[in-house]
């Protein structure tokens, strides 16, 4: 007989505690309560074609786009699961203007705060098309029983404890890291369970993918649209021309280039100097879990994880991926400076158009 060997979130988790010191019982619990929102958001997920759950919800949020149902619901049920650990004082969301203060006493005294993208990829929802969650968790820095200040959200990337994403895929899968390389589980439907599926996820060095809403061409900065060229140019000894793949969900963007090599970009543009992309609870997780990969993620210029949050739902440029690739677009970068670029190094790369 076989024996039968599944190690779960749950276990996984517990087995943890005893190796790491930052997986100590509370954080454990925590990263347990995002398993059991992640289920109940895969849930409806899965049922949203059968259900009145699609469609708009009928509200802008704070970034003026209109929300979709199953935003809301995830939105909600993400907070409400979070709360219910005890953990956490307060919780931060794409959907949500300003932070909110979990006011039960356990929460009161939770030592994390929590951000997330609840529902990543909306334009998706309604053609079966792959979504996801973000998340990210730093330990607060306002004294515990106090309430959280905005200070607790401000902390650049580098203070995440822990991050992670849940894609609503083929399959639904948790990814996560907390600093200790990124480790992937797997949700048997059967089960009810996210078995460990991806040990250690490392991402190639190089990679034969580029993914990037090509549609905006014209706006994009002259680096960009020259890396561009570079990557459709054929180059048997670097595998070029390169192939574009673009979902249009970050997280599932993300995770094909992470498991197959190759860079993601959103940069900046005319009418969007600061790219689409939130800085907290977007950048920062993915760019977390890029680098504990082997890869790489910055704005262009600089690590994404250093740069200093200002404002909860901050904007930046992001460039991520395979390390090779990143470095070789932000080469492009600095030959081809837009006036408000630094242009401190000179590239010797010869560029065609
Ligand atoms: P969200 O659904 O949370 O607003 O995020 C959508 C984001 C991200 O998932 C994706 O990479 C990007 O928007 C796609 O934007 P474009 O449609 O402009 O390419
Ligand atoms: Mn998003
Ligand atoms: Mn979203």
């Amino acid at each position: 007989m076989t024996k039968f060997e599944v190690t779960t979130l749950n276990e996984f988790i517990l087995k943890s505690q005893s190796k790491y010191p930052e997986a100590q019982g509370d954080f454990s619990h925590l990263l347990h309560h995002v398993g059991i929102a992640a289920r109940i958001v895969n849930r409806e997920v899965n049922k949203a074609g059968l259900v009145d759950i699609l469609g708009e919800a009928g509200e802008i949020n704070v970034q003026g786009e209109s929300q979709k149902k199953l935003d809301v619901f995830a939105d909600e049920h993400f907070i409400d699961a979070i709360q219910g650990c005890g953990e956490v004082c307060a919780i931060a969301s794409e959907e949500n203007e300003n932070f909110i203060i979990y006011d039960d006493e356990a929460s009161r005294n939770g030592k994390y705060v929590f951000l997330m993208d609840p529902l990543d990829g909306s334009s998706n929802i309604d053609v079966n098309v792959s979504i996801g969650t973000i998340f990210s968790i730093y330990r607060r820095i306002s004294p515990v029983g106090e309430r959280a200040t905005i200070d607790d959200f401000l902390q650049p990337g580098t203070a995440q404890l822990a991050a992670g994403y849940i894609l609503y895929g083929s399959s639904t899968m948790m990814v996560y890291t907390t600093g200790q390389g990124v480790i992937g589980f797997t949700l048997d439907p059967s089960i009810g369970e996210f078995c460990l599926s991806h040990k250690a996820i490392t991402t190639p060095e190089d990679g034969t993918i580029y993914s990037i809403n090509e549609g905006n061409y014209r706006k994009f900065p002259q680096g960009v649209k020259k890396y561009i060229k570079y990557c459709q140019k054929k180059d048997a000894a670097s595998l070029r021309p390169y192939s574009s793949r673009y979902i249009g969900s970050l997280v599932a963007d993300f995770h094909r280039n992470l498991l197959k090599g190759g860079i993601f970009i959103y940069p900046e543009t005319e009418s969007a100097p600061n790219g689409k992309l939130r800085l907290l609870y977007e950048c920062n997780p993915i760019a977390f879990l890029a680098e504990q990969a082997g890869g790489k993620a910055t704005n262009g210029l600089i690590r994404t994880m250093e740069i200093k949050p200002e404002s909860l739902h901050q904007r930046t440029p992001f460039y991520t991926g395979s390390k090779n690739m990143v470095d070789k677009v932000e080469e492009f970068l600095q030959a081809y400076p837009e006036e408000k670029r630094n242009n401190k190094k000179k590239s010797s790369i010869a560029i065609e158009e």
